[in-house]
């Protein structure tokens, strides 16, 4: 029986299931070639049939992820401003904090109720018209992203936590798995917002909240976390139990777009202090409030296993530091851990509650589309462009890589989320620290943090400290460990200023074709990492089909295109350097 779920926030998408398996995943800004395109996923919709095979009348359920009844917005609606007035907390409250948190309160709320009750009504009209004959269901958002971890984790119990901007009001949920079932034990409501924290230093930086929030992870990492700017920002934060309280935070961290008050702590703190040593307090107050909640709640129920999802655990320091905390044995966080991933949990959910399916441990994330040889040819017959059939193209890529050339990688199925992983990736050898500058330059990127690594998984504990039971999250790049010496001297383009690298463990079963460049590599020059990167142009997706590969490649003036079995050299066509 098809399950089909979407999401149409920031990153919209849409996932099909069946039997607890994942048949299909992708999301909207990939079809599009929007970055982050939110809306209606007409086009997700139809890809995930076409890839499952399926027809819109195999699909009998449809999920959407968000409660969003009338009764549950007037609840909502009379829950919001006790929320936003947390009587009694926090101190360092001046009236003017107060009085902006109260106007921006209600500003958010006539901006998102008319919408979501508007969508309310558009979806089921849009998606009666789409499957007529399927029956339509609500899973609650935190619940979705509970989900989406937990029943790809392969655990059997776990302690889940949730957390973003916002999802059916709640920002902060902490549940736990036990088999079938996900038992909700605390929400924090709106506007104790992790997300609206983060979101909102991003663009005191000049960056796009929701989309450059890695930007200032990467910062943070060269300022002083003992800066006295700490003392101004840890009232920002507190933890109470199992709650996460963000007193007046909205007021005290004023969008730098409203005008009327100029005294905003933010404006302050970005004259008075360096921005890297603001970027540096903030995470620190982010990773010490999660530490707290995640210690809390591991004390409060005693269970090893802690899973993650929701938009804050992109932050990949944050989930280092979760997994140091004792008696936290293994962390698993959804590789596609915002909104956009969250079809797969609302799917999920529902058929593994009612359907009686089991989840499992995802093995990979590669749920997108692949083309044939023949596809992949007729596009750069298209494109005008020179070309040769390579039959062993993993060794022929290693051996590019080992004179340091830089090439781009199309193969098989697109993954499923934010990270590229082998398929739709950016190869570089890890030994030369200059090519995080070159290649930024290349493809129009402004980054803090250097590229990320791949390694042999057989290597990884040769490469990187403490791996012991993430070695799973690390397969998708979610997650920072710090790295060994060796490490340090072998793949110094992938160690960042603090020493820590988020790698992406290759094994042959995961990836045969990618863990061959890799050991093709590793015989020739004894290194176990090369630099993976994403795919594509600045604010562009990650590519998608041979044309988007085709088109980057040539934007990007980069060396070589492997795709499929085929290689293309930007010094033998016209738009080489
Ligand atoms: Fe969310």
């Amino acid at each position: 029986m098809c399950i089909l779920s979407f999401s149409q926030e920031h990153d919209a998408g849409a996932a099909i299931i069946e039997k607890g398996k994942i048949l299909a995943a992708i999301n909207e800004e990939r079809l599009t070639r929007v970055k982050g395109q939110s809306g209606f996923p007409f086009k997700s919709i139809e890809e995930v049939l076409r890839l499952s095979g399926k027809t819109h009348k195999d699909v009998k359920h449809v999920v959407i992820p968000e409660i969003s009844k009338m009764m549950d917005v007037v609840k909502n609606l009379t829950r919001y401003p006790l929320t936003a007035f947390p009587i009694g907390r926090g101190d360092n409250i001046s009236f003017w904090d107060v009085f902006k948190h109260f106007i921006y309160s209600f500003y958010i709320i006539l901006q998102t109720y008319p919408r979501v009750l508007i969508n309310h009504f558009l979806d089921v009209r849009r998606l009666k018209k789409i499957f007529p004959q399927a029956k339509f269901h609500r899973v609650e958002h935190h619940v979705c992203h509970a989900a989406s971890a937990f029943h790809t984790s392969g655990f059997k119990k776990a302690l889940i936590i949730t957390a973003d901007y916002w999802g059916d009001f709640v920002c902060n949920m902490i549940s736990i798995g036990r088999d079938k079932e996900i038992e909700v034990v605390s929400r924090s409501w709106y506007p104790n917002s992790i997300g609206h924290y983060y979101a909102n230093l991003t663009t005191w930086f000049g960056y796009r909240a929701n989309r450059h929030e890695g930007k200032i992870l990467g910062l943070a990492a060269y300022g002083n976390p003992d800066s006295p700017a700490y003392e101004e920002v840890k009232h920002l934060l507190e933890v109470e139990e199992l709650k996460l309280y963000c007193p007046y935070m909205i007021g005290k961290m004023w969008h730098q777009k409203m005008p009327f008050f100029k005294d905003s702590l933010m404006r302050r703190l970005l004259d008075d202090y360096p921005r890297e040593d603001v970027a540096a307090v903030f995470q620190r107050r982010l990773e010490e409030v999660f530490v707290q909640l995640t210690k809390n709640a591991h004390e409060k129920y005693k269970i090893e296993n802690l899973v993650l999802a929701g938009g804050t655990f992109s932050n990949v320091k944050l989930n280092q530091r979760l997994s140091e905390i004792p008696g936290i044995k293994r962390v698993y966080i959804f590789p596609n851990m915002t909104d956009g991933g969250i079809s797969v949990g609302a799917a999920l959910h529902y058929d593994i509650t009612t359907n009686g399916s089991f989840g499992s441990s995802v093995r990979d994330v590669y749920f997108g589309p692949e083309f044939s040889n023949e596809e992949i040819e007729a596009a750069l017959k298209k494109a005008g462009l020179k070309y040769e059939y390579v039959e062993n193209i993993e060794a022929t890529i290693a051996d590019l890589l080992v004179e340091n050339k830089v090439v781009a990688r199309f193969h098989g199925k697109m993954e499923y989320g934010p990270r590229a992983l082998g398929n739709r990736s950016i190869l570089y050898a890890a030994t030369d620290l200059t090519v995080n500058d070159w290649l930024n330059k290349r493809l129009g990127r402004t980054e803090f943090m250097p590229f990320a690594p791949v390694t042999l998984a057989e290597y990884a504990d040769k490469c990187y400290e403490n791996l012991n039971g993430n070695e799973f999250p690390a397969k998708f790049m979610t997650i920072t460990f710090d790295c060994t010496d060796y490490m340090k001297e072998v793949s110094p383009a992938t160690v960042h200023v603090d020493g820590t690298a988020r790698p992406q463990l290759i094994d042959e079963e995961t990836n045969p074709s990618y863990y061959k460049i890799l050991k093709e590599y590793h015989k020739r020059t004894g290194i176990p990492s090369i630099v993976n990167t994403s795919f594509n142009m600045h604010e562009e997706p990650i590519v998608c089909t041979p044309d988007d590969a085709v088109r980057s490649f040539q934007q990007g003036h980069l060396e070589y295109l492997a795709i499929g079995k085929f290689l293309v050299s930007s010094a033998e066509n016209n738009d080489g350097k």
